[in-house]
């Protein structure tokens, strides 16, 4: 038997069905509609969610194809009442407009805070090893692939600044 699958903590049976993309399985199967469908072909960003710590394009993968693993999306990551902190900061320095790409963005730059956290360089990085300098540059570099069709940019780089610098200080 299939082990499950843990959505935001709730483990879920994997579906019947082996065609099922991770993103149809959390929007049509769990109803978790946070998680966004925009070019279901890995060009948007806007399906991102976390599994076992890693960002990932949910539409790229197969449900089936992450028996035990553990899932994170948008609304694990905080509620209205208790936001994480860059939910929090998205709100307060306006990261958004439509907010179609907010939660794929939100779910990526949680992810990139940690690979910050662990010095993991990227192309943007002026050295492979050591600590990483948190710039305008590398925060753009790292969320290159989630794309923002109201140009919220200058504001999305913004709340993830003050919440990298804050967990780095
Ligand atoms: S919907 Fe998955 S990358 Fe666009
Ligand atoms: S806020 Fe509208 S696409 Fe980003």
């Amino acid at each position: 038997m299939a082990e499950p699958i843990t959505v935001n903590g709730t483990p879920q049976p994997i579906p019947d069905d082996p065609r099922v993309t991770l993103l149809d399985f959390l929007r049509h199967d769990l109803g978790l509609t946070g998680t966004k469908k925009g070019c279901d072909h890995g060009q948007c960003g806007a399906c991102t969610v976390i599994v076992n710590g890693i960002r990932i394009n949910s539409c790229l993968t197969l449900a089936a194809m992450h028996e035990g693993d553990s899932v994170t999306t948008i609304e694990g990551l905080g509620t209205p009442d208790e936001p994480s902190p860059l939910q929090r900061a998205f709100l307060e320095h306006d990261g958004f407009q439509c907010g179609y790409c907010t939660p794929g963005q939100i779910c990526s730059a949680t992810a990139l805070l940690q690979e910050l956290a662990e010095n993991w360089p990227s192309d943007a990085s002026e050295k492979l090893e050591g600590s990483i300098a948190i710039t305008s540059e590398e925060i753009r570099e790292r969320m290159s692939g989630n794309l923002c069709r109201c140009g919220a940019y200058a504001n999305i780089v913004a709340a993830i600044e003050e919440i990298a610098a804050g967990e780095t200080a």
